[in-house]
């Protein structure tokens, strides 16, 4: 049984290939800020206040106009319907049953009018800039249409990064297949017979978009899918983006104070303190070193996300009290994904929930907003004598 997030990635490793499984717990170069987000969190300890009555606790919240029944909701990630057969949908059905809300990502084997239908438009939708501005207000207009209530603009994936995993395991877009891998992917009898009887796996957002792909199959569509990532997109192509969407409009892979400024001068409502989970460019800080920077910078102005190597409810907590208002989950829900279906990403939340709803009660803060810097030490907080009042 699983009891912890690790249970559920012990679990994925059984069940996935080899290269499924590196995909998902791999980061980029030396996994240096995969390694960070953890010991991050695992540096900042907690200031419990005692003989407070926590008998009623309360970790409703609203994010982005959304109700919520935890701070808690699904990253965007691609291909989740590489782990479980439309994965997509099932992992957004898992959200909306547990009171959270799925981020679909654009890359998808399930389309957002899919996704949105069968959570009952409790979705959110991700986004980049892509080469083809035209494409890219195409998607946009599919998601509103579709009922998406936030988007999320991600910007920290200027090139794709070298994830050497990926590279040694073949799992390159096309695929390389080795005796090592193909050996290994059809020792996984479950998963291999489940997938064959799923759904044709491909770019499912990109479907007749474009004339250019040259085919609907993964290979092809996919490999020009890769090709349409904008090195160049600035904060002109913000302003831009901004035009095409009404909806609450979040950056994701905020991570400066500077650049937290100027999102909220470009109108963005909010930000996710974002190192792609470690996946991007690595030897940057751990997301949760950096909250308090952005946090700063914001002042209010718009809602603070926060992701990246959250594990436990107790890393929920922490970046609750140093200013985010919510957490976005990627590997947990993936290796719920993995290990069950729909039931293992609801799995996945309702093991954050009640160690949030336990490390409420022992820290003596019994609702959310009774959250603040002072119930943690926290290197760069505690510097600070104002961050921990007088009693
Ligand atoms: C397998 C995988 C695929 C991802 N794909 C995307 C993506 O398509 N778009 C995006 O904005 N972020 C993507 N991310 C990053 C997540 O949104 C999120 O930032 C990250 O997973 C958070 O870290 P965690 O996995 O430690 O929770 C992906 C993450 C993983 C693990």
């Amino acid at each position: 049984m699983a009891i912890n997030i690790e249970d559920l990635r012990r679990l994925a490793r059984r069940r996935l290939p080899r290269a499924l499984f590196d995909f998902v717990d791999g980061g980029g170069g030396d996994e240096w800020s995969v390694r960070e987000n953890r010991a991050a969190f695992e540096r900042i300890t907690f200031r419990p206040r005692v003989l407070v009555d926590v008998s009623k606790r309360d970790m409703t919240t609203t994010v982005l106009g959304q109700k919520l029944a935890s701070p808690v909701v699904c990253a965007p990630t691609g291909m989740p319907g590489l782990l479980w057969p439309r994965g997509e949908v099932e992992a957004a059905k898992a959200a909306a049953r547990v009171g959270s809300i799925y981020t679909l990502a654009t890359r998808a084997t399930c389309s957002i009018e899919e996704v949105a239908e069968a959570a009952n438009g409790r979705v959110w939708f991700q986004v980049y800039v892509w080469q083809d501005r035209e494409l890219t207000r195409k998607l946009v207009e599919r998601a509103e249409a579709a009922g998406a209530k936030a988007m999320f603009l991600t910007v920290d994936v200027q090139v794709v990064s070298q994830r050497e995993r990926d590279l040694r395991n073949g799992f390159t877009v096309p695929p390389k297949v080795t005796l090592k891998n193909a050996t290994d992917t059809l020792r996984k009898v479950d998963w291999l017979w489940r997938m064959l009887r799923g759904p044709k796996i491909t770019d499912r957002n990109f479907l007749g978009l474009s004339t250019r792909a040259g085919g609907s199959d993964l290979v092809r569509l996919g490999g020009y899918v890769n090709s349409l990532y904008d090195p160049s997109v600035d904060w002109d192509d913000f302003r831009w983006f901004r035009s095409l969407w009404k909806g609450p409009l979040v950056i994701k892979g905020i991570t400066t104070a500077e650049d937290a400024r100027l999102a909220v001068d470009h109108g963005a409502d909010g930000v996710v303190v974002s190192n792609h989970g470690g996946r991007q460019l690595d030897y940057m800080p751990a997301s949760i070193d950096a909250l308090p920077e952005v946090v700063d910078a914001i002042g209010g102005r718009a809602e603070v996300l926060l992701d990246s190597g959250v594990r436990r409810g107790t890393d929920v907590v922490k970046a609750l009290a140093l200013g985010a208002r919510a957490c976005m989950v990627g590997r947990p829900y993936l290796w719920g994904l993995a290990s069950g279906g729909q039931p293992g990403v609801e799995r996945a939340i309702t093991i954050l929930n009640s160690e949030i709803d336990r490390t409420l009660a022992l820290v003596g803060r019994p609702t959310l907003a009774d959250l603040d810097p002072s119930a943690v030490r926290h290197a760069q907080r505690v510097a600070s004598p104002a961050a921990i009042p007088a009693v």
